[in-house]
């Protein structure tokens, strides 16, 4: 445990939980993103997949047990992931107290200086995402607990909510354009003969995971989805 506790005192460490937590987030999101894409199978076959989801593992463990794994799993990876990001941000703050009189990058991409205002929005878009559709509190009336194509329907014919969901993803492709590069940098798989390949890699599965995620609002409001 001491040991941990000396690791995460270190910049390495903490960018080796960030690295690590991310990879796992990154999981999820691309099995939830191509999870999606079911609702383009019509109303039962999403909603039989989300009925699965809570069935998962079953017979050999109650109701809702797997689930509820995954979810602190997640829980777990994301409090871990915020914590040691803003610890590193607040390091790199306090080796600089004061800012440069001008600051002019040079090296850095625009994903790569907006990862902390994309992760802040990432974090809220979250919350309001599971009061929406897990739990259907807000932006969808009625909401009908197992009927994820009736909400979406319902939610997404709403312009605004559609457009909502379409530029939270697109932030959601521009943090994981730089995590991604990022990960293969702290995991020490960089190297100049690669580099090339690791960037397009980062690239290709950003913009498939906004397209994968945008086509379901974009497709309801367009009325390609009813
Ligand atoms: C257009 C994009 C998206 C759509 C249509 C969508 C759809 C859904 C639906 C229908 C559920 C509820 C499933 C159920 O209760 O059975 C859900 C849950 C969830 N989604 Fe999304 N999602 C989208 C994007 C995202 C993104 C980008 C993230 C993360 C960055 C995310 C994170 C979550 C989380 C954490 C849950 C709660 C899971 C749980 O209850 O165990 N979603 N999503």
């Amino acid at each position: 445990m001491s040991r941990v506790r000396t690791l995460l005192r270190t910049a390495v460490g903490l960018k080796f939980v960030v690295a690590v937590t991310g990879l796992v987030l990154f999981a999820w999101v691309a099995m939830h993103m191509l999870g999606n894409l079911k609702t383009f199978l019509g109303p039962a076959e999403i909603d039989a997949y989300a009925a699965g989801l809570k069935t998962l593992g079953a017979p050999f463990v109650p109701h809702g047990f797997a689930l509820w794994g995954v979810r602190l799993l997640l829980l777990a990876c994301l409090v871990a992931h915020v914590g040691c990001a803003a610890k590193l941000v607040a390091r790199n703050r306090a080796a600089r107290p004061i800012p440069y009189a001008r600051y002019v990058p040079r090296e850095s991409t625009f994903p790569a200086r907006f990862m902390l205002v994309s992760g802040g929005i990432l974090l809220v878009y979250v919350v309001l995402h599971v009061l929406h559709l897990t739990t259907g509190t807000i932006l969808v009336d009625p909401f009908v607990e197992g009927k994820v194509y009736d909400n979406l329907a319902r939610s997404f014919r709403n312009g605004a909510v559609a457009l909502f969901y379409v530029g939270a993803v697109a932030v959601l492709a521009l943090h994981l354009y730089h995590g991604v590069w990022s990960l293969f940098q702290t995991l020490g798989l960089d190297n100049p003969d690669r580099n090339r390949k690791l960037r397009a890699f980062a690239a290709i599965s950003a913009i498939g995971l906004f397209a994968g995620f945008a086509a379901v609002p974009l497709a309801f409001l367009a009325g390609t989805l009813e």
